[in-house]
């Protein structure tokens, strides 16, 4: 990554870390309590969010040879994923067109072809039907009728956007508008997955994304863990249309003798989050990139299902590097899964139980007034 000099950054930084502050909202922000815990609510936004907006799904370089395949689900759509011979990317419904099997249970991997496990039909890597097993049965089955469902599926700075499922197509540049070049200087085209987990939490899928959001927490609930890399004062807050980003000072920037802060050191001293919408969180952290998604699983406003990806700078990780790369892992996921995402349990709980119609959100979590106000946004203009 190379952040250009940003002089006038590392100033704003250093000032506010000199006055205990961070970036501020103008005032609190009320956010009710049912958009976390409403069915309706869900609903809505499982047709406006997850439906009609492109998600990411998969890095790049998971998919990097002809025949390279990825499932995955959103919303109940189960999808495949295939690089083709020329490079690009396609996406289908995950489903055969006989009698409506799933056609690949596996996550990943690499085949030239798809055979359906119920009667045998054959799809090649591009969605055609190749082979149809007594094909007489049929009446002479009309192949070019019986293709994989196409979905629509695009690719930028090594990140992988499935959908619209439904509705308008999606002009992902125009989607992505000012946060693509923030994106692009990750260079997470270059890297490799070093792990990817998926599970599920019993939490609504905001709190998955506010985790994020704020640094307000970090003195105190990770005060023995990444409280001691991150510093939780001055971050710097940015809108990028529907998109968010802020970066944030390390323990160590206070130590730099600021004038001699180049472009090189910056990034070295900072955190950079990006909330791309509706749902992902790209985070560069130094030496690398991970990026988290949270969808709803389905209809249940009390459980997501959330995916992690850790992004290591070069495609494959050295046999000697890895124990860096286990801690790495161990900090970043390790970290949330103790810290962070109990407090989402026990805030989804505490949702149902009465106690409150919304929360608040300081001036000083400004992060979550964007994220909030961009769905807000969204789910007004589709007359959510
Ligand atoms: S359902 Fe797939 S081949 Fe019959
Ligand atoms: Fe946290």
């Amino acid at each position: 990554m190379n952040v250009p000099v940003n002089r006038a950054l590392a100033d704003r930084m250093a000032a506010m870390m000199a006055l205990d502050t961070t970036s501020l909202a103008d005032g609190t922000y009320r956010q009710p309590v049912s958009d976390y815990a409403d069915s309706a609510h869900l609903e809505r936004e499982r047709d406006i969010l997850f439906r009609r907006q492109p998600l990411i799904v998969a890095a790049s370089s998971e998919l990097e040879k002809p025949g390279d395949f990825r499932t995955t689900d959103i919303d109940g759509v189960s999808a495949l994923i295939v690089r083709q011979a020329d490079g690009s990317l396609r996406a289908f419904h995950n489903v055969c067109r006989h009698r409506g099997t799933r056609v690949v249970d596996e996550e990943s991997g690499c085949k030239p072809t798809f055979t359906c496990k119920f009667h045998a039909w054959v799809y090649g890597a591009d969605g055609s039907l190749r082979h149809v097993p007594m094909a007489d049965a049929f009446g002479g089955v009309d192949k070019n009728a019986h293709a994989l469902v196409p979905l629509p599926v695009a690719e930028r700075f090594g990140l992988v956007w499935l959908g619209p499922l439904v509705g308008p197509a999606v002009d992902i540049d125009a989607f992505l508008g000012p946060i693509a070049p923030v994106l692009a200087d990750l260079a997470i085209d270059k890297g490799g997955v070093f792990r990817f987990l998926r599970f599920t939490e019993e939490t609504n899928w905001k709190l998955i994304v506010d985790t994020f959001l704020e640094l307000y927490h970090l003195r105190h609930l990770h005060a023995k863990t990444v409280g001691r890399f991150v510093d939780g004062r001055a971050m710097v807050q940015e809108s990028h249309g529907q998109h968010g980003r802020f970066r944030a000072p390390r323990k160590s920037f206070e130590a730099v003798d600021q004038a001699t802060l180049t472009d090189d050191l910056f990034d070295e001293h900072v955190i950079d989050v990006i909330r791309v919408f509706p749902n992902a969180i790209v985070i560069w952290n130094r030496d690398h990139v991970e990026f988290w998604t949270a969808l709803p699983d389905r209809g249940d406003p009390d459980r997501c299902i959330v995916r992690l990806w850790l992004i290591s700078p070069e495609r494959n990780v050295a046999d000697a590097d890895r124990e860096r790369w286990d801690k790495n892992w161990d900090i970043t996921y390790g970290t949330v899964r103790a810290e962070d995402f109990p407090m989402a349990r026990t805030i989804q709980k505490g949702f149902h139980g009465g106690a409150q119609d919304h929360v608040v959100f300081g001036r000083n979590e400004i992060g979550l007034h964007d994220f909030h106000a961009a769905l807000k946004r969204a789910m007004a203009t589709a007359g959510g």
